[in-house]
């Protein structure tokens, strides 16, 4: 049994310009210990992905409107709010994408902490102090037992992240969803938080789901990528596979424009040209139909189905055989 499944996935919201349709049907699993990429352009909806999860979607003007997240074989939609409460923080860790508002600025880094492993672990005092220090220095902190004194703003952004992902791991959880801040850190930093959540995950066994921009450095990291786009699941490989042979057109503009770790393609980076749909108004047929370099007359009007088109890989593109053939990328490697 996967630890986390979740099924035809539907996340709305009520605006008066419309139903933004943020998660509009996704459906993928995580294994215990699996590390996860959900990658996509701003606003394809990967935080209300993951809040969905945990269940922290504002009401109004939010709605899970349908689907299914078991997790180790519950339907969190299903629980009341006592249960999943026990789950958050307890079974679940949660990384928010603004480290500086999850951190509260007036208390010490080390206050923080040792009021989570308190709650959540029943550690009190020195034990609570020995065990934070442990924490910061599990994820590459220098020097932590020091810096437990310390506030947020004498951290770096890289650091507050660190720290964040010490605090979501407080409790042992069997998934963390770590919502990474990319756009504030540099590519070397993010590899290098990349990095102390794919040890983590191999140490404890813990999944995790690592949302960012960035398809180049998360490639590197992760097991499995799932690429969004427009509120869909539109690609998922392993992620080799996915570097190596993309198959949806969207994919392959994105391995064009991030910036990669490793140096084989001296290529320039080509942003994809034009801007993703309006949610609330999305076009009949493929979404990323508009900015498509293969695109055809039947893509405008049906969408193309998820379907297997390599070993453990699926894409929803009408045009994947063309664009395997075709694709710059697969063609470099
Ligand atoms: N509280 C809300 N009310 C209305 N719309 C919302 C709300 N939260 C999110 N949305 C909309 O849902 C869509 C998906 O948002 P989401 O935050 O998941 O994007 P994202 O992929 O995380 O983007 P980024 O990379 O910029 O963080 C966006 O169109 C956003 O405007
Ligand atoms: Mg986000």
């Amino acid at each position: 049994m996967a630890l986390l499944e979740v099924k035809d996935l539907r996340t709305y919201f009520y605006t008066q310009e419309g139903v933004v349709k943020a998660v509009d049907g996704t459906t993928y699993s995580v294994e215990e210990g699996e590390v996860l990429g959900l990658v996509g352009e701003s606003g394809c909806g990967k935080s209300v992905s993951a809040l969905s999860i945990l269940r922290l979607i504002p009401q109004p003007p939010g709605k899970i409107v349908s689907g299914e997240i078991l997790f180790q074989g519950r339907d969190i939609l299903k629980l009341d709010e006592d249960a999943i409460r026990k789950i958050r923080g307890n079974d679940i860790g949660m990384i928010f994408q603004e480290p500086m508002t999850s951190l509260n600025p007036v208390l010490t880094i080390g206050r923080q902490m040792t009021e989570a492993i308190e709650l959540h672990m029943g550690m009190r005092g020195q034990a609570a102090r020995d065990r934070a220090t442990e924490l910061l220095e599990m994820v590459g902190i220098p020097e932590a037992r020091g810096r437990l004194d310390d506030y947020p703003h004498q951290f770096s952004g890289g650091m507050r992240q660190r720290v964040m992902i010490a605090m979501a791991m407080s409790c042992n959880p069997k998934l963390l969803l770590a919502d990474e801040p990319t756009t504030a850190l540099d590519v070397t930093i993010q590899a290098q938080i990349l990095e102390v959540m794919n040890r983590l995950s191999e140490e404890f066994g813990t999944a995790v789901i690592i949302i960012t921009h960035n398809l180049g450095v998360v490639a590197r990291y992760a097991d499995r990528v799932n690429v969004m786009y427009a509120g869909k699941v539109i690609e998922t490989a392993t992620a080799e596979e996915l570097y190596k042979n993309p198959k949806h057109p969207y994919t392959v503009g994105l391995l064009n424009s991030v910036p990669r770790l490793d140096e084989t393609r001296k290529m320039k980076l080509q942003p994809i040209e034009g801007l993703p749909p309006d949610l609330a108004h999305l076009p009949p047929g493929c979404s990323f139909y508009a900015r498509c370099e293969w695109r055809v007359d039947r893509c405008q009007e049906e969408y193309p189905p998820f379907e297997l088109v390599g070993d453990n890989h699926y894409a929803a593109c009408w045009e994947h055989e063309r664009v395997k053939r075709e694709a710059p990328i697969g063609a470099t490697s």
